[in-house]
C-alpha cells in the first residue's frame, strides 16, 4: 500500500551537535529552524530529532525528568511550536523520541516512587529486595556494571538497564501505562508526525528477573537474553497501539535490537496494526561492535536481502547505516584513507536505494568521519566512560582502550556539525560543548555545496533520482552477482521498469562478466566517477545506477 512514510526520505538531528544559535556552545531548536532550509533542499521529507525534553543528561537527553518541557539548553516550548511550524511550512514532517523504557532518576514519577515502599506510584519501577546483601540478581546493564542499583532510603534495589540514573519504567503496571499514553496523545494533538521509539526491544523483562547463566564467573552476568525481545513484548506494542497509535496517521519507528528477517513481518507486518517500521541491527551488531566492524560483502548480502524479501509485500524496511550510538560508516565500512569520497559515496548508493524509508544521520550527507581521541577526558558519552573503567580494570592500557573506543565509541558521531571552514565549523559562535572534528576544513556543507563532485550533491542526485522513480521506491529487490566477493549487487523491479545498482565494496578494481550480469540495454544514470570508462569493471568504490 503507497503511502506518505514510505517514499519519503528522513534526516536525523542529534540537536546537542546540530547548529547553535546563541552562543553557549550547545546545539538547539533555534538552530534547527535556522537549518530547515538547507534540509528543505537537500530533500528531506521527515526529521527525526533525539530527545530534546527536560533532562539531567547522564546519557545526553536520554534520561528525561519531564515529558512535557523542553530542555532548558535547546530553548523553550515557544521555541518547539515554533520549529514544528517551520518544518510543517516547508511540507516536511517531524516526529520526536519517545524514551519510555525507562525515566531519569529526577523524573517526580520516579521521585514518588522511590519515596516510600507503599507509594501508589511505587510499582511503577522494578524495586527488589537485595539477595543476602548483594543485588537481586546477576544481570548486567547495558551500558557495564550491575543493572540494580541500591536506594538507602527504603532499603531496596531499583532495575536500570542503562546508567543508574535512568531507572527502568515497569510495563506491567497499567497506570504507569496510562500516564505515558496521557503524553504521547498531547504530543501527537501538538501535531507531531509520530515516533522514532527508543529501547523498545527491552521493555519486557523475564517475569522472575532470575539468575543468568554465569560461566565466567564474573560478577554480573550479560543479561540480554532475560530483556531483549523477550516473549510477551509484541503485548505491550499491540496495548500501545490500542490505546494510542493506530488513532492518528503518523509514522512510528521502533529502536529493534534482537529482532531478525524471520520474525520482522510481527513487528511490522501491514495488517498488524503495529509499528510502521523498525531499526534492525543485523548490519550494524551495536552491542558487538568488535566484530561488525569491516563486514565482508557477503555478509552484508546476507542480512540485506533476508530483510528485504521477508518484507516484500508485507511490511517496510527503515534504512540507516549511521546513527548517533554508530561510527561513522565511512570510518567503519569504508576507506577514509585512501578513497574517501567515492567509498562515502558507494555506501550511500548501496544502502539508499534499497526497498525501504532511508534515513541520513546529520553529517552522513557531507562524509564525515570519527574523530581522534587523545585520552579519557576526551570522552562525553556515559557508556565510554563506563567502559574505560571496566577495560582499565581487567588490567588494559591506556592506548589500548583508546584504539578500542575510537573504533566503537559512540562519541565519534556526535561531534559538531560541520558547516563550514569558520572557526568551530560554523557549528556556534562560543566555545563548542564537544570537540570539532580536525577535519573539517575539508570536510563541510559549505565547500561541498560549491562542489558538483562532493558526497553531499551524490546525496542530493540520490534523493532526487528516488524520489522521481517509483521503482525505486516501490519496487522488488533482487540481488545480483550473489558470490561476488567485492561487487554488492542489485535490482529494483516494477512493472517493466528496472533500475540496477552496482556498488564496488572494495579499494580495488573489482570485474565482472556479460554472461554473469549483462548490460545490453542499460544506460547508467547516476554513478561516482566522472564517466563510465569499461562496462564490466568497476574502480575502488566505484558506484553506478543503470536503468534498463
Ligand atoms: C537507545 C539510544 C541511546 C540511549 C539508549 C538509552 O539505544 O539510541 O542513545 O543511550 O537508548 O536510552
Ligand atoms: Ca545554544
Amino acid at each position: 500500500m503507497a503511502n506518505w512514510w514510505k517514499e519519503a526520505v528522513a534526516y536525523q538531528i542529534y540537536p546537542r551537535s546540530f547548529k547553535d544559535s546563541n552562543g553557549d556552545g550547545i546545539g538547539d531548536l533555534n538552530g534547527i529552524t535556522e537549518k530547515l532550509d538547507y534540509l528543505e533542499d537537500l530533500g528531506i521529507d521527515l526529521i527525526w530529532i533525539c530527545p530534546m525534553y527536560k533532562s539531567p543528561n547522564d546519557d545526553n537527553g536520554y534520561d528525561i525528568s519531564d515529558y512535557q518541557q523542553i530542555m532548558a539548553e535547546f530553548g523553550t516550548m515557544e521555541d518547539f511550536d515554533r520549529l514544528l511550524a517551520g518544518v510543517h511550512e516547508r511540507g516536511m514532517r517531524l516526529i520526536i523520541d519517545l524514551v519510555v523504557n525507562h525515566t531519569s532518576d529526577e523524573h517526580p514519577w520516579f521521585l514518588e516512587s522511590r519515596s516510600s515502599r507503599d507509594n501508589p506510584k511505587r510499582d511503577w519501577y522494578i524495586w527488589r529486595d537485595g539477595r543476602n546483601g548483594a543485588e537481586p540478581n546477576n544481570w548486567e546493564g547495558i551500558f557495564k556494571g550491575s543493572a540494580w542499583e541500591f536506594d538507602p532510603l527504603t532499603e531496596q534495589y531499583f532495575l536500570h538497564l542503562f546508567t543508574c540514573r535512568q531507572p527502568d519504567l515497569n510495563w506491567e503496571n497499567h497506570d504507569m501505562r496510562a500516564a505515558v499514553y496521557d503524553m504521547m496523545r498531547w504530543w501527537l494533538d501538538k501535531g507531531i508526525d509520530g515516533f522514532r521509539i527508543d529501547a523498545i526491544a527491552h521493555m519486557k523483562k523475564e517475569p522472575r528477573l532470575a539468575d543468568v547463566p554465569n560461566p565466567d564467573k564474573l560478577r554480573y552476568a550479560p543479561s540480554m537474553k532475560s530483556h531483549l525481545n523477550y516473549d510477551g513484548l509484541l503485548d505491550y506494542v499491540d496495548d500501545m497501539s490500542r490505546n494510542v497509535l493506530k488513532h492518528y496517521d503518523i509514522v512510528t519507528v521502533g529502536e529493534m535490537n534482537g529482532l531478525f528477517a524471520d520474525r520482522a513481518e510481527e513487528w511490522v507486518g501491514e495488517h498488524r496494526n503495529r509499528l510502521s517500521m523498525v531499526f534492525q541491527f543485523e548490519h550494524v551488531r551495536l552491542w558487538e561492535p568488535e566484530e561488525g566492524l569491516r563486514p565482508e560483502p557477503a555478509v552484508l548480502k546476507k542480512i540485506f536481502t533476508a530483510w528485504q524479501e521477508a518484507l516484500e509485500g508485507k511490511g517496510w524496511n527503515a534504512l540507516y547505516v549511521e546513527n548517533h550510538d554508530l561510527t561513522r560508516i565511512t570510518s567503519r565500512w569504508g576507506d577514509t584513507e585512501h578513497h574517501w569520497r567515492e567509498s562515502a559515496t558507494c555506501i550511500a548508493a548501496l544502502y539508499f536505494l534499497m526497498q525501504g524509508t532511508p534515513f541520513i544521520y546529520q553529517g552522513q550527507e557531507i562524509g564525515m568521519t570519527n574523530t581522534r581521541f587523545g585520552g579519557i577526558e576526551d570522552f562525553d558519552d556515559v557508556s565510554a566512560k563506563n567502559m574505560w573503567r571496566e577495560l582499565a580494570a581487567q588490567g588494559r592500557s591506556e592506548e589500548e582502550i583508546i584504539a578500542f573506543l575510537t573504533n566503537t565509541g559512540r562519541d565519534n558521531s556526535r561531534t559538531p556539525m560541520q558547516w563550514n571552514t569558520w572557526p568551530n565549523a560554523g557549528f556556534s559562535d562560543g566555545e563548542p560543548w564537544f570537540q570539532v572534528n580536525a577535519n573539517y576544513e575539508m570536510i563541510n556543507v559549505a565547500t561541498q555545496q560549491q562542489d558538483p563532485n562532493s558526497v553531499l550533491n551524490f546525496y542530493r542526485a540520490l534523493i532526487q533520482l528516488r524520489r522521481q522513480e517509483r521503482t525505486l521506491i516501490y519496487g522488488r529487490y533482487a540481488l545480483e552477482l550473489p558470490q561476488h566477493e567485492q561487487i554488492y549487487a542489485y535490482r529494483r523491479e516494477l512493472a517493466e521498469d528496472t533500475f540496477l545498482v552496482l556498488c564496488n565494496m572494495s579499494s580495488k578494481a573489482a570485474n565482472w562478466s556479460e554472461i554473469e550480469l549483462s548490460l545490453k540495454g542499460a544506460h547508467c544514470v547516476l554513478g561516482n566517477y566522472p564517466q563510465v570508462d569499461e562496462d564490466y569493471r568497476l574502480h575502488a568504490w566505484e558506484t553506478r545506477v543503470y536503468r534498463f
